[in-house]
């Protein structure tokens, strides 16, 4: 075996004519190429395991396993390498059989070494295509999907919004008239009454479970309830310093540092505050709880053209890969009943959506997770002024 630099085209020359194959082998060096040689198909096979290879020149005619067996086998195992056969003048029907197993052409012995180059060279361009192909297909499938779960989001977002407003109204009623009946019962004149225990957990788990409504309808609908958007000068740092001002008490009681790792001092966008302080809040108040004492927030930022980018990496716990494509499903947990509603990241996700923005999310598991957020600078009024009528 032996391999010479030149051009980047990694060929490997299959022959079991020793003579012949070094031959070819030096006028393909003289000419720049690269190249690895074997002299039977079970050598080329075996070469094609361990080493990369672009194109394979492969002789129908040999002892052990046949030239057509190894392009076979070639072609299932490494799909992307292109194969050129050379056959012997007389045997075109082992070129037109080599075609149909999936050579990329075939060329008679003697070969005209020019005619080989051009070959290689086609069948190289060929692979590259093919890449190409594969990965724009790649990148439109995942395009796609983001489309379509965009847009489930949203749509979603909106149903929710609209019920949570409609659910407000009954649950602040069960709320008073539980309150109603706390007041009957612990009335001193209801003292001897047996049951009142019973009647008491009774109102009590109503309570609780009002409470857990009460903050997914919050969640939903925001904690304060704006007429307008309020489209204004909004300087991110100030938010996020306001923000970890209103979680002070947890980042205190775990010992949480903060590291600030900002491109510049103030990072100012032309966008709706209150939004934007609901996804600081989220993305804040889940990487507090996704760690124990001691852990560290990492706040960092750059810009582009027309976006300042932040990320707000934690070194916490860590997504498990399988969950990574439900986290912004709404009603999607790992916390207990009273810990958390599962409706953080799709609020975060549909705010991003609304502003225009962008949040991508990376984590190992038992290293920690960062999320990115992408601001556009400016961001349309008319746009948000359509999206609260509709609420
Ligand atoms: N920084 C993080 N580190 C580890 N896991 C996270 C992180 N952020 C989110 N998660 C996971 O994603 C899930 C969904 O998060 P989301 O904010 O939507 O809901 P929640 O935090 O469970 O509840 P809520 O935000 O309503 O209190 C979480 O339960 C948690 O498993
Ligand atoms: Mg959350």
């Amino acid at each position: 075996m032996n391999k010479s630099k030149g051009e980047t085209i990694r060929l490997l020359l299959v022959d079991d004519e020793d003579g012949f194959r070094m031959t070819i082998a030096k006028r393909l060096e003289r000419r720049g190429f690269s190249q690895i040689q074997a002299s039977c198909g079970e050598e080329c096979l075996a070469i094609l395991d361990r080493e990369p290879v672009d194109v394979v020149v492969l002789d129908v005619k040999m002892p052990g396993i046949s030239g057509i067996e190894t392009l076979k086998v070639i072609k299932q195992k490494h799909d992307k390498i292109q194969v050129i056969l050379l056959t012997g003048n007389v045997a075109v029907s082992d070129g037109i059989q080599g075609i149909k197993a999936g050579a990329y052409d075939y060329l008679t012995k003697p070969v005209e070494i020019d005619h080989l180059v051009n070959k290689v060279r086609q069948a190289f361009e060929m692979t590259r295509l093919e890449e190409q192909k594969t990965a724009q297909l790649a990148y439109r499938t995942k395009l796609e999907k983001k489309i379509v779960d965009t847009e489930r989001l949203v749509s979603l977002g909106t149903m929710s919004t609209g019920i949570a407003h409609e659910i407000n109204n009954p649950l602040a009623i069960i709320n008073e008239a539980a309150g109603f009946i706390k007041e009957v019962i612990t009335a001193p004149t209801m003292d001897t009454d047996s049951q009142k225990k019973a009647v008491l957990l009774g109102v009590e788990k109503i309570e609780k479970s009002v409470k857990r409504a009460s903050r997914i309808t919050h969640q939903l609908l925001g904690h304060v309830k704006r007429q307008r958007p309020q489209v204004s000068e909004v300087d991110l740092t100030t938010l996020m310093h306001e923000t970890l001002g209103l979680l002070k008490k947890e980042v205190d009681a775990k010992q949480i540092r903060i590291i600030w790792n900002l491109h510049q001092k103030k990072l100012t966008l032309w966008s709706d505050a209150y939004q934007i302080r609901q996804v600081l809040m989220n993305l804040l108040n889940n990487a507090i709880h996704a760690m124990g004492e001691n852990g560290c927030i990492t706040l960092s930022s750059r810009e582009t053209q027309g976006a300042v980018i932040l990320e707000i990496g934690d070194n916490g716990r860590g997504i498990p890969r399988e969950n990574l494509g439900k986290i912004f499903d709404p009603f999607f947990t790992t916390k207990s009943f009273d810990e958390g509603t599962g409706l953080g990241l799709f609020v975060v996700h549909k705010i991003m959506s609304d502003l225009k923005g962008d949040i991508e999310v990376n984590s190992t598991m038992g290293k920690g997770t960062a999320f990115t957020i992408k601001f556009p600078k400016t961001v349309d009024i008319s746009n948000l002024e359509d999206k609260d009528k509709k609420i």
